[in-house]
């Protein structure tokens, strides 16, 4: 059991929700790849938890899940808008699929433009972005998320996967800083 957050973070949404929200999630995306199936790209490190509930309630067929990693934060709480990705993908394992990314967070916009270009440029049958949160008075690009768990308002949060500075990802719920 992950330790329970004692310094001043306040309870964002809790367990019961969140798996609601995934299992609401994961019924949008088996509707659009009933027939196909999906290649799930994870984004590291935040969205390893969301992945994993993700996809134990999917019934879409997932021929495959892969990871890449994104980061621009360096241990602050804004974005550079320069991100970085790391971890390649084996071309032959996109090309021609039908590609679900699955996300963390949107914020600033900039880390889904970058994993979405990358992939793209393999040929992938077709594109979509999930992701769990979304802070839309935070965007600075114009950029379509598909799939939306919950619109949150703009606080800094962390559990259930999310970071800061590498702590709290394993608290079950989602968390944010008041003041931050
Ligand atoms: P964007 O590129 O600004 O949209 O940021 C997206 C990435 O920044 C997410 O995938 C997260 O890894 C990280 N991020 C953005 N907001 C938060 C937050 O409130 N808590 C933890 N990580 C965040
Ligand atoms: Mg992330």
């Amino acid at each position: 059991m992950a330790a329970m957050p004692s310094d001043g973070l306040t309870l964002l949404i809790p367990e019961d929700e969140l798996r609601a929200g995934v299992a609401t999630l994961a019924r949008e995306i088996d509707r659009d790849y009933t027939t196909t199936g999906v290649v799930i790209v994870s984004v590291l490190k935040g969205a390893t938890i969301f992945t994993a509930d993700l996809l134990r309630v999917l019934q879409a067929e997932v021929h495959r899940l892969e990871f890449v990693r994104a980061g621009s934060y360096g241990g602050g709480t804004e974005s550079s808008g320069d991100v970085r990705l790391a971890g390649t993908l084996d071309p032959r394992h996109v090309n021609g699929q039908h590609v679900l990314i699955v996300d963390d967070i949107a914020d600033t916009g900039y880390t889904c433009v970058a994993v979405k270009n990358y992939i793209n440029g393999l040929g992938p049958a077709s594109l979509r972005y999930c992701t769990l949160l979304d802070k839309p008075e935070r965007r600075e690009v114009e950029v379509q998320y598909d799939y939306v768990g919950f619109t949150i308002p703009n606080h800094f949060v962390v559990g259930y996967g999310m970071d800061f500075d590498e702590r709290y990802r394993g608290l079950p719920a989602v968390y944010y800083f008041p003041d931050a």
